[in-house]
């Protein structure tokens, strides 16, 4: 049950994929503290998910929009205050892809193409989002936009390769757009660093089993879920959290604070 924290406010939910995306989650729970928003996702995504079926339950409309392409961006931004009636109050970036995960390239073989694609998905992607909703004027004062990161961005995992670079640019652009907004707009822009959640992008990582459960043995509350992410944003769209900005916000369970837990001591003691 919902206790109406976003009643009133409009926004953009980038990235539900299928019941699994972390967005789809936010998405439910949203709707459910009373926000409007539009759905975007890229067209290929479209085809292949299932963001029909959210758009139905959430009474939400669907505006497709490749991340990387600002002509798209501007589309979106703009029919979206069409169709909520006026300016936003929070975005939800939660957009993550590599070429050189997906076809198995290990980090000594890495194609620069496929680099420069895993950034601009991944990283400059949310620039553009930042850039497009200034230039278009598109967010009311206090509103909220919301990345969402991977602790991969501080400390090496071997298989994660590209997108470990990504992650740790999405986290500078946070802090460098977050100081222009709020200072323009008093607009607030964070990271959320969420464990290891079993999405398509997260069991897409070769090794993801093993880092899943490390991360939860490594965690004295174990792993925050896909549902307390999404809970975690709604307080981040919500007025309580109006003077949190350039932030990389941890929401792990206790993992990034961890040296080791009594789990770890148990499972390597016997
Ligand atoms: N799953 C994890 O373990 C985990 C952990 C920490 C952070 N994250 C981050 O959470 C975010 C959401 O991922 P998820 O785990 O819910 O997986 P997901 O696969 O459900 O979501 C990723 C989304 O990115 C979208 N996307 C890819 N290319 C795009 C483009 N060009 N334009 C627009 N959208 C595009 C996909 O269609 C998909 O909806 C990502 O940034 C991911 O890196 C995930």
């Amino acid at each position: 049950m919902g206790i109406n924290l976003l009643k009133g406010k409009k926004g953009i939910i980038f990235g539900a994929l299928d019941e699994n995306s972390i967005a789809w989650k936010t998405a439910l729970k949203v709707k459910e503290e009373g926000g409007e928003f539009t759905l975007t996702n890229a067209p290929i995504a479209m085809r292949l998910g299932t963001i029909n079926q959210l758009a139905k339950t959430c009474n939400a409309e669907i505006i497709p929009a490749d991340a990387t392409s600002e002509a798209d961006l501007t589309n979106l931004f703009t029919k979206s205050m069409e169709v909520l009636g006026g300016k936003l109050d929070f975005v939800l970036h939660s957009i993550g892809m590599s070429p050189n995960i997906r076809k198995g390239k290990e980090y000594g073989d890495m194609n620069y193409e496929w680099y420069l694609k895993t950034l601009d998905i991944s990283a400059l992607s949310f620039h553009k989002v930042l850039q497009t909703s200034e230039k278009l004027d598109a967010m009311n004062e206090w509103g909220s936009v919301v990345a969402l990161s991977y602790i991969a961005a501080q400390r090496a995992y071997p298989d994660y390769t590209d997108m470990a670079q990504a992650k740790a640019m999405l986290e500078s652009i946070a802090r460098s757009y977050g100081q222009r907004y709020g200072s323009l707009k008093k607009v607030r822009v964070n990271t959320i660093s969420q464990s290891p959640t079993k999405t398509t992008a997260g069991i897409g990582i070769s090794g993801f089993d093993a880092f899943f459960d490390f991360a939860d043995l490594m965690s004295p509350m174990g792993n925050a879920s896909a549902e307390d992410c999404a809970n975690y944003i709604a307080v981040m769209f919500s007025d309580y959290t109006r003077m949190v900005t350039m932030q990389n916000l941890m929401h792990d369970g206790g993992f990034s604070g961890s040296g080791i837990t009594y789990a770890i001591v148990e499972r390597l003691s016997k």
